[in-house]
């Protein structure tokens, strides 16, 4: 159950925007995968709202129809806007690159001067899935610090590290575990 007076789409009704978007099959292959690890965490949080997640998860990725940037994260939650999808979707989608983006780096990556950063435990579940995978591929926090870090994204990497803990800590499981 939500509190938004609009329903969130059910899988089939995600599958159908993402395939309508023009969403290639190797992204909807990793989506499902991602999708699959964010029930698996939720199931660990009493609190967690499994049909946001579920339908968030199912469309973080919506942008990369459009782009496979960084700035996939704006650009699906402008699709998200013009289909008409709450805003607690909205966010998911725009806050889901890595452990988020702080405004003053959205602004130096060229994305709108808006802070990115996941806060409801919704958002951070999916963020966090997205996180421990490479393209289908389960990796471990491990594995996925060190990408970042090779790509030089070393503030993000921290972020991504704190996350990790937080929500394993929050769950009363390593993430990893999961
Ligand atoms: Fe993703």
């Amino acid at each position: 159950m939500n509190n938004n007076t609009q329903r969130y789409p059910n899988r089939e009704e995600c599958l159908r925007i993402l395939a309508d978007a023009g969403c290639d099959q190797h992204v909807i292959k990793h989506i499902l995968a991602v999708t699959d690890l964010a029930l698996k965490i939720a199931a660990h949080f009493p609190n967690a709202d499994r049909e946001l997640i579920e339908a968030g998860a199912l469309l973080h990725d919506l942008g990369r129809a459009r782009t496979q940037g960084i700035e996939h994260g704006i650009a699906g939650g402008k699709l998200a806007r013009q289909l008409g999808l709450p805003i607690t979707i909205i966010n998911i989608i725009e806050r889901h690159l890595g452990a988020g983006i702080p405004e003053h780096d959205a602004v130096s990556l060229g994305l709108p001067a808006k802070d990115l950063i996941p806060t409801t435990l919704e958002e951070r579940i999916v963020a966090h899935a997205d996180n421990l995978f490479i393209s289908d591929k389960r990796c471990n926090i491990q594995r996925s610090l060190e990408i970042l870090n090779k790509k030089g994204f070393t503030e993000m990497a921290r972020r991504v590290k704190q996350l990790h803990l937080a929500l394993s800590q929050e769950a009363g499981i390593d993430i990893d575990e999961i």
